[in-house]
C-alpha cells in the first residue's frame, strides 16, 4: 500500500450521507419532540446504497483521496455485539477506492456514538476509552490493510469551542440541547444521554484517553498507518490575551494530546476576531457565506501554520471549505484557500494533503438540508448527483499538479 506525496481529497461522514442511520445517538436526537434539529437526516443522500457513486465522483475530479466515516452504531449495534457483514461493507469501500488510486483517510468517530453507548452516559462512562479502542481495533482487523490515514476524533475540541464563544448559562441554545438529551434519555429508559458534540465539554478528557487507545488499538494492528484526530481550528486574530485564553480553553488540551500523533487534521473554515469581551461580529461591510460567516478563505494558512508549529507534527487538511447557496462564491474560494495553503507550504510547514468538504450537499446537523456545502448538489427527491462548476475548479488546480 504505497500513499500519495500529496492528498488530494474531498470529505464526507457517514451520519451526513448514509441515511437511515437509526441506531446512532444523533438519529435519536432528531426525532424526539423537542429537537433543535431543522429536520431530520433521514435518507440523506443515500450513500449507504451509491457510495460506488461517490467513490466515482472522487475519481471523476482526479482526486487521489477520500476521506469518509465508519458509523460505530452500525458496527456495534449492541455493546460488546460486532456486525461483520457492516465492517465487510466498509472494508468494500474503502478497496473500491485502493482500485481506482484513491487512498482511503478513515474517521472512526465523526460526532454520531451508537445510542447504547449515549444512553451509558457516553464519554461520562469510565468504560468508555476501553469500548472505544475495542471498536477501532475490530474495524482496523478487517481494514488495517486498506487504510494508511486514520483520523480517530472529528473536531473533539468543538464543544469547549462553543462554550467559549457563547455564554453557557444564559444561552438559551444550551438548555434546549439539554432539555433534547434528557428527553432522548427518556425515550431509551435511560437516566441519561451524552451525546459529546452537545455536550458542555466535561467529559473531553476521557474522549482523549479514548484517542489514545484507539491509536494503540489501530497501530496494534496496523503499525504503519498514520493516525490523528481532526481539530476544529479557526484563524484566531485580535486582542493578544483574549487569543491565548481562547488557545488555553478550546485547543492546548487538544495540541497536548497531538504531539504524540502522527498527524493532526486541521478543520478551518474561517476566523474569529477577539476582543477583551469576546468575539467581535463581522462589520456589515464585509462579504459572508451562506452561514452568515465571513468570507475569509485566507484563513487556511495561518491556521495551518499555527498547528504546525504549537505540536511539532505536520497537518492534514481534513476539512476547509464553505456554505455557499451560490456556486461561484465557492468557485472563488477554493483556488484562494488553496494559494493560502502554498504559502504556508512554501515557508516549510509540513502538509500531508487537502481534502474539501464536501463532496456532496449532505445534511449539515441541526441545519438539516439548509446549507449547501458540496462540490456536487443532490437532488432530495432522486438523490442525482450533479457537479457544480466549482468541482470543474478543484479538478483543473488538482489535475496542474499531479
Ligand atoms: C464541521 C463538521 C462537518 C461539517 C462541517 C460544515 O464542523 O466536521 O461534519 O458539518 O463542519
Amino acid at each position: 500500500m504505497s500513499e500519495p506525496a500529496f492528498l488530494w481529497g474531498a470529505a464526507t461522514a457517514g451520519h451526513q450521507v448514509e441515511g437511515n442511520n437509526t441506531n446512532a445517538d444523533i438519529w435519536l436526537l432528531e426525532q424526539v419532540p423537542d429537537t433543535t434539529f431543522a429536520a431530520p437526516s433521514g435518507d440523506a443522500c443515500d450513500s449507504l446504497n451509491r457510495w460506488p457513486e461517490d467513490i466515482a465522483l472522487v475519481a471523476g475530479l482526479g482526486l487521489n483521496a477520500y476521506r469518509f466515516s465508519v458509523e460505530w452504531s452500525r458496527i456495534e449495534p449492541a455493546e460488546g455485539q460486532f456486525s461483520l457483514a457492516w465492517l465487510d461493507h466498509y472494508a468494500r469501500i474503502a478497496a473500491a477506492c485502493r482500485a481506482r488510486g484513491i487512498a482511503p483517510v478513515l474517521t472512526l468517530s465523526h460526532f454520531t456514538s451508537p445510542r447504547w453507548f449515549a444512553a451509558a452516559g457516553g464519554w461520562g462512562n469510565d468504560a468508555a476509552p476501553a469500548w472505544f479502542a475495542r471498536f477501532a481495533g475490530r474495524v482496523a482487523q478487517r481494514m488495517g490493510r486498506l487504510v494508511g490515514h486514520v483520523v480517530t476524533f472529528n473536531e473533539p475540541n468543538l464543544p469547549l469551542m462553543g462554550r467559549w464563544i457563547a455564554t453557557p448559562i444564559a444561552d438559551p441554545a444550551r438548555r434546549s440541547l439539554d432539555a433534547m438529551m434528557a428527553t432522548a434519555a427518556w425515550a431509551c429508559g435511560s437516566d441519561r444521554f451524552a451525546v459529546w458534540v452537545y455536550s458542555r465539554g466535561d467529559d473531553l478528557p476521557r474522549l482523549l484517553a479514548g484517542h489514545r487507545a484507539a491509536r494503540v488499538a489501530w497501530k496494534a494492528v496496523a503499525p504503519t498507518a498514520l493516525v490523528g484526530m481532526s481539530l476544529a481550528i479557526p484563524e484566531i486574530v485580535g486582542d493578544p490575551r483574549a487569543v491565548a485564553a481562547y488557545r488555553r480553553h478550546a485547543e492546548d488540551p487538544f495540541l497536548a494530546a497531538a504531539r504524540d500523533d502522527d498527524f493532526v487534521g486541521v478543520q478551518n473554515y474561517g476566523r474569529l476576531v477577539l476582543d477583551a469581551k469576546g468575539v467581535v461580529p463581522p462589520s456589515p461591510a464585509v462579504e459572508r457565506t451562506q452561514s452568515r460567516d465571513e468570507y475569509h478563505p485566507q484563513s487556511l494558512g495561518p491556521a495551518v501554520a499555527h498547528i504546525a508549529a504549537a505540536t511539532g507534527r505536520p497537518v492534514l487538511v481534513t476539512e476547509n471549505g464553505i456554505a455557499a447557496a451560490d456556486d461561484t462564491q465557492r468557485a472563488r474560494f477554493i483556488p484562494a484557500a488553496i494559494a493560502a495553503l502554498d504559502a504556508v507550504r512554501g515557508q516549510g510547514v509540513p502538509v500531508l494533503g487537502y481534502c474539501h468538504w464536501s463532496l456532496l450537499d449532505n445534511f449539515e446537523w441541526r441545519r438539516g438540508y439548509t446549507q449547501q456545502f458540496g462540490l456536487h448538489a443532490v437532488d432530495r427527491r432522486t438523490f442525482r448527483r450533479t457537479a457544480k462548476p466549482s468541482a470543474r475548479v478543484y479538478a483543473q488546480i488538482v489535475a496542474a499538479r499531479r
